[in-house]
């Protein structure tokens, strides 16, 4: 047996993952992993380097302020490649997700008339719902598409109904901040394209656990935010080519080129720069893990690098789904099953008689990080009748997290629940 079969078959080598986050260094278990990620020390050495050797105004014709832009722009096409997006241009960076769709919504909407719809979901985190809720004071008129109250899944049947020729867009998270589940985003786009609208996909808590390919998603739009992704407070917005080049922008009246025109102010070039040191540590990944791999493309590693990532959440997420099964007092929110083609590890649940944030309390002595609330996905709160309860407790793991610190999160959870 080769070495790098050895290393395929014992799997994710969490050794080497958390020497890549230099606050894993420390006797606390990051389990709210969903509200943000730890940052990689690639991202934070970049951070510095950068600050450090190229903070000059990009666009100038002095040797330092050239090599800064040409920095920046290889990483743009780094980021471009590991979302795959067909060309760089289809990459807008911006403070948050919040802001990215906010300033979608602006200018997209430029473009309708009074009584044109849009569809948004009752899972999604507002920052997805607000800013098209917001275009009914123009006259677009928006609808709701529910989740199954029983099974907690979308049914393509409700969407059809709500669809019609006036639908410009619809509004969808990939995966449910709370709930966990994996939307088949592919199978809804096939929907809303038939129907003549475009799609806007809320990818935050998704990109910290599988590949993005926008491509293959059939996405029109596609946003996620970096300091979830083990990077800075930053966030990227896909968006098609020609739907970027041929909505008007929210910058200056001379700048018209993409994606700068969806990119008011100078954006934040270090922390840009530093994104690619998520794209490093994805193909270092793959590098310690298949020493012996024959030559493949960048791409193919970032794939073989999240193979393995969703296949040790999926244990660590069975772990937990199986305790929280043999309570009769608990109710998951979300699927039970712990399969990494249907959720994340992101596993939310109530108690039948305590309330989630009395349960969270008890917990934090255990210098354990989990969290209790709506998570700004207010309205599925308030749909399953939650808000009483303070919302759900959530336990938001990523591949850093050990199988160790969940079972102690287990024995903790054993002495409250
Ligand atoms: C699913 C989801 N969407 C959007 C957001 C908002 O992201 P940002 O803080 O970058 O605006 C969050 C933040 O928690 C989220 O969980």
């Amino acid at each position: 047996m080769t070495s790098s079969n050895t290393k395929e078959n014992a799997g994710l080598d969490l050794s080497f993952v958390r020497d890549h986050f230099p606050a894993l260094d420390k006797a606390y278990t990051f389990m709210d992993n969903a509200g943000g990620s730890q940052t990689l020390g690639l991202v934070i050495k970049n951070i510095t380097e950068y600050l450090t050797h190229h903070d000059v105004q990009l666009g100038a014709s002095y040797e330092i302020s050239a090599r800064a832009g040409k920095k920046l722009q290889t990483v743009t096409q780094e980021l471009a490649q590991l979302v795959n997006a067909a060309r760089p241009e289809e990459v807008v960076i911006g403070p948050s997700s919040t802001m990215l769709f906010r300033i979608l919504s602006i200018c997209l909407s430029e473009g309708w008339q009074a009584g044109d719809e849009v569809v948004v979901t009752n899972s999604d985190h507002e920052a997805n719902v607000s800013c098209w809720m917001d275009l009914q004071a123009k006259g677009i008129v928006v609808k709701i598409w529910k989740v199954n109250p029983e099974t907690l899944q979308f049914d393509l049947t409700d969407l059809k109904n709500l669809l019609t020729e006036k639908t410009k867009l619809v509004a969808m998270v990939h995966a449910s901040n709370i709930l966990g589940t994996i939307n088949p985003i592919q199978q809804i786009s096939k929907v809303v394209h038939e129907a003549g609208a475009l799609f806007c996909v809320d990818g935050v808590a998704f990109a910290p656990h599988r590949l993005v390919d926008v491509q293959a998603f059939d996405v029109d739009f596609y946003v996620f935010s970096w300091y979830k992704v083990y990077g800075p407070h930053l966030a990227l917005m896909f968006g098609k080519y020609d739907l970027l080049k041929n909505m008007p922008g929210i910058n200056h009246y001379f700048i018209d080129q993409i994606p700068y025109k969806f990119q008011p102010g100078n954006f934040n070039y270090e922390l840009t720069y530093s994104l690619k040191g998520v794209c490093d540590y994805l193909t270092d990944l793959h590098d310690h893990q298949f020493p012996d791999a024959a030559k493949i493309t960048t791409k193919e590693k970032y794939q073989k690098s999240f193979e393995l990532i969703a296949q040790h959440e999926e244990k660590l997420a069975s772990i937990l789904l199986d305790y929280l099964k043999t309570k009769e007092n608990i109710s998951i929110i979300g699927q039970s099953t712990a399969d990494k083609n249907s959720r994340v590890p992101t596993i939310a649940f109530v108690h039948k008689d305590l309330k989630s944030s009395a349960i969270v309390e008890k917990v934090d002595p255990h210098k354990m990080g989990i969290r209790f609330g709506d998570f700004y996905a207010k309205k599925l709160i308030a749909d399953l009748g939650l808000e009483e309860k303070d919302g759900v407790v959530r336990v938001s793991l990523v591949h850093y997290n050990t199988e160790e610190e969940v079972r102690r999160l287990v024995e903790v959870f054993e002495d409250i629940l």
